[in-house]
């Protein structure tokens, strides 16, 4: 299992350290949650602490767009050269377009699903993928509880990947813990993200290898 920490739950007043102390740790990406209070009713950060962020860490960033308009969030971001830009299928009218534009800046693309989005909806679209995010919270806030119908989604997008032949990752993000997190490895999961559950640890190394299951 690959480890994402959400960086929504360090603390601002010394992002640079927090932001260090995960990458010594032995997180494997860092996961940046961009929030825009439309899409979701949350505001988050911007390229200027965005790019704060990429210059502390050590390890790739996995931004997580939560926004309305993606092709003006991913023009943006592409010059912080992420490993991954997310966007929401939920909130783009022409994805097939924009994971174009995301790859034609050297970045892996990847679609994230709300709880109630079915893997359905993105299957013509898995081999342009990367990777799929899929939501196990309602998106907007650290620390909620993890939605159990999400490990039903994750079987079945494991089914539609498999079966294609694809190397497309699956990325589960909210109230992932180290409960929980065997049986979304067992549903096919590549990589967890976790914001509470590793900053509000007093181990951040000892919370992030709990999770490597
Ligand atoms: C929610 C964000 C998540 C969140 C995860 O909108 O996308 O990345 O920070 O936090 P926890 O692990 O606390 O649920
Ligand atoms: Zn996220």
């Amino acid at each position: 299992m690959l480890i994402a920490p959400s960086i929504l739950s360090a603390d601002f007043g010394k992002l640079d350290s927090e932001i260090r102390a995960i990458c010594d740790a032995g997180c494997d990406l860092v996961h940046v949650d961009v929030m825009d209070g439309h899409f979701v009713p949350n505001l988050t950060i911007g390229p200027v602490v965005v790019g704060a962020v990429a210059k502390a860490a050590s390890k790739p960033l996995d931004i997580h767009l939560m926004v309305q308009n993606n092709t003006f969030f991913t023009e943006l971001f592409a010059p912080l050269k992420p490993k991954y830009l997310s966007f929401h299928i939920e909130e783009e009218k022409h994805p097939h377009r924009l994971i174009q534009k995301i790859k034609s800046y050297g970045i892996s693309p990847a679609i994230t699903l709300n709880p109630h989005t079915p893997p359905q909806s993105i299957e013509y679209l898995l081999e342009e993928l990367d990777m799929v995010l899929v939501m196990s919270v309602n998106p907007g806030f650290g620390g909620q509880s993890f939605i159990p119908s999400t490990l039903k989604k994750v079987e079945i997008l494991r089914k539609m990947i498999d079966s294609a032949g694809l190397k497309t990752l699956i990325e589960v993000d909210g109230g992932v813990n180290d409960k929980n997190v065997s049986a979304l490895k067992d549903a096919g999961v590549d990589i967890v993200v976790a914001g509470n559950y590793i900053f509000g640890s007093s181990s951040y190394k000892s919370a992030i290898d709990s999770l490597r299951v």
